[in-house]
């Protein structure tokens, strides 16, 4: 395909053990960073997890896009460079073209590399006339990003799923900041949040009936198996998910089933029987909380939309000129 461009910039390993460890060989909340779901396997998941009755973000999302498409047409600048923030699937992007006048770039970011390698094939495909870049990286490898990506065109950055919400809001105003960094002076950023809503509703969308939740939330221990040469057993852990009502978040932990011991870079780690791991935050915003962090985080709001039952909103924001 002549029109697709895939780039691997995600080296980890020796580094990525330490960092794991470091949460792991704690006296306090052991914890390990939730971009390590992702494995081809986490990804597949996460993505079966979009189509469940109990999870409602994705589908309401897509439902804002596919409504305003028109609006969003009216909104945002033509000719432009379409970057897109943990991309996984393409099925997001899809309605967001249908939304943007003569994009003339696509660029995916994601690390999930065979996914992402997927997924690019795929758009590639669906848009043959579109220029593609897929980048495997982190998206806070900012220095690099912003070589590969350039200044000079008009750009519009995507960020849906409420990504962002797995972010506490310091670290989400530093990811935003560095976006802004990435897209330059008058771009634009979409964004796709999950409001704050019933405890019940929340709670449901994290423990699916399915069980797609708990496996998905089991799997980091394999891709830290992968990534760390450990030998956790995740069948020794249980999944668990609950709204934190005083930190508007559901936190996802595991929990040890017995007491065990793993090792990491020849250091034992000591699990008591009902210890957790937490695993992931999903931070649940109201409208006005999100707009002011990302007012503190280089963006102007040019737009806010929301299905009716106000359980996710859709933002269109504005790089603020520096
Ligand atoms: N945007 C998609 C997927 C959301 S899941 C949607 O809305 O449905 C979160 C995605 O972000 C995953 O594909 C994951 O691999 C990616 N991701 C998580 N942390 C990342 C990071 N630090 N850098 C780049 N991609 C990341
Ligand atoms: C990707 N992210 C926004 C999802 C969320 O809802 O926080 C990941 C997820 N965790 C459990 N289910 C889905």
């Amino acid at each position: 395909m002549n029109n697709l461009d895939l780039i691997n910039f995600f080296d980890s390993v020796e580094d990525d053990s330490l960092k794991v460890l470091k949460g792991l060989d704690s006296k306090t909340q052991k914890k390990i960073n939730s971009k390590y779901f992702y494995d081809e396997k986490g990804s597949i998941l996460f993505d079966k997890i979009t189509k469940l009755d109990d999870y409602y973000p994705t589908k309401i999302e897509c439902e804002i896009l596919e409504k305003n498409k028109d609006h969003l047409k009216k909104k945002l600048p033509s000719n432009s460079v379409v970057i897109e923030f943990g991309s996984g699937s393409n099925n997001k992007i899809k309605k967001l073209m249908e939304a943007i006048d003569k994009p003339i770039e696509y660029i995916p970011i994601d690390i999930s590399k065979e996914f992402l390698f997927k997924n690019a094939k795929d758009s590639a495909k669906d848009f043959p006339d579109l220029k593609i870049k897929a980048i495997c990286a982190d998206f806070n490898q900012i220095d690099m990003l912003q070589k590969i990506i350039g200044k000079k065109k008009s750009k519009i950055g995507f960020f849906p799923g409420s990504t962002v919400g797995n972010y506490s809001p310091e670290d989400a105003k530093k990811l935003l900041i560095n976006f802004s960094r990435i897209l330059g002076n008058e771009s634009f950023l979409v964004i796709g949040v999950d409001l704050k809503k019933d405890r019940e509703v929340l709670e449901k969308a994290y423990n699916d009936s399915e069980g797609l939740t708990a496996e998905f939330n089991k799997n980091i221990l394999n891709g830290v198996n992968k990534i760390c040469g450990t030998i956790f057993d995740s069948t020794l852990f249980s999944h668990k998910a609950f709204f934190n009502e005083k930190k508007s978040r559901i936190e996802m932990h595991l929990v040890s089933k017995k007491k065990q011991v793993v090792e990491i870079l020849n250091t034992k780690i000591y699990f008591r029987e009902g210890e957790t791991i937490h695993t992931e935050n999903s931070y649940k915003y109201s409208v006005s909380s999100f707009q002011n962090l990302a007012e503190l985080s280089n963006f102007e709001i040019i737009d806010v939309l929301k299905d009716k039952k106000s359980f996710f909103g859709v933002f269109i924001m504005k790089v603020k000129s520096i």
